[in-house]
């Protein structure tokens, strides 16, 4: 791992460069093979409408959504089988930068193919917001919209390029984020990897459940 140039927007962590080149080339070989045994799926909101974005999971709990709205799910929702595990180098780099000991239980995976993007939201429906998001983009890059607590509050918006992280913690937890649009065919990243086509991915990289494991991940939107 590179140490990055690290800068805060609007409390949101943005590291530039975490991953060199060779080791976002062997994640996505990894992620390949997650999608291979869990298939992109690109689900309906709750409202009906489908994401601009393929997505899966690894892990013990997959963010899924459909008309019975968002929640963490321990299988994948075609197959039915258990989520893959989530590969070590990721752990290795949610222990880097999540400032939590307790390891992630969930990695989403989206895939914004030409003309993804994801409307301004918060994640909110993790068990325990002292604990981060960490993200990782890979591929084109992608205009990163960054907001505040209220939806009404002003917003500031970054380019996001391949190997770069961004942790969503401390007063950014609950901040609304989202994705304008990426800058399609500006990496050749993905065409190592049919599996997803070209375009971005995004790993977040997130604790679901409770770290006491007693409660269930929250679910509903
Ligand atoms: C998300 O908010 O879930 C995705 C963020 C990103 O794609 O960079
Ligand atoms: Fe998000």
């Amino acid at each position: 791992m590179l140490s990055g140039l690290e800068e805060h927007i609007n409390g949101f962590r943005v590291i530039s460069g975490a991953l060199t080149v060779e080791e976002q080339s062997a994640l996505l070989m990894e992620l390949a093979e997650i999608v291979r045994a869990a298939p992109l799926v690109r689900p309906l909101t709750p409202w009906g409408k489908p994401m601009r974005v393929g997505m899966t999971s690894a892990g013990g709990y997959g963010w899924t959504t459909d008309r019975r709205g968002y929640r963490y799910e321990p299988a994948h929702p075609e197959t039915g089988r258990p989520w893959p595990a989530i590969p070590e180098r990721l752990l290795a780099l949610w222990a880097r930068y999540s400032d939590v000991e307790t390891p992630p239980d969930s990695c989403l995976i989206n895939h914004y193919p030409e003309g993804g993007r994801m409307g301004l939201h918060q994640d909110k429906d993790e068990a325990d917001f002292n604990i981060p998001v960490v993200s990782v983009s890979l591929g084109d890059p992608a205009v990163f919209r960054m907001g505040g607590l209220q939806r009404s509050e002003p917003t500031s918006s970054i380019t996001l390029y391949s190997g770069d992280v961004v942790v969503i913690g401390g007063d950014a937890r609950l901040a609304f984020h989202g994705v304008d649009r990426i800058k399609f065919g500006e990496s050749s990243l993905l065409a190592a990897a049919p599996e997803f086509g070209a375009g971005r991915i995004n790993i977040t990289l997130r604790r679901a459940a409770a770290i006491d494991g007693a409660a269930s991940a929250a679910s509903g939107a």
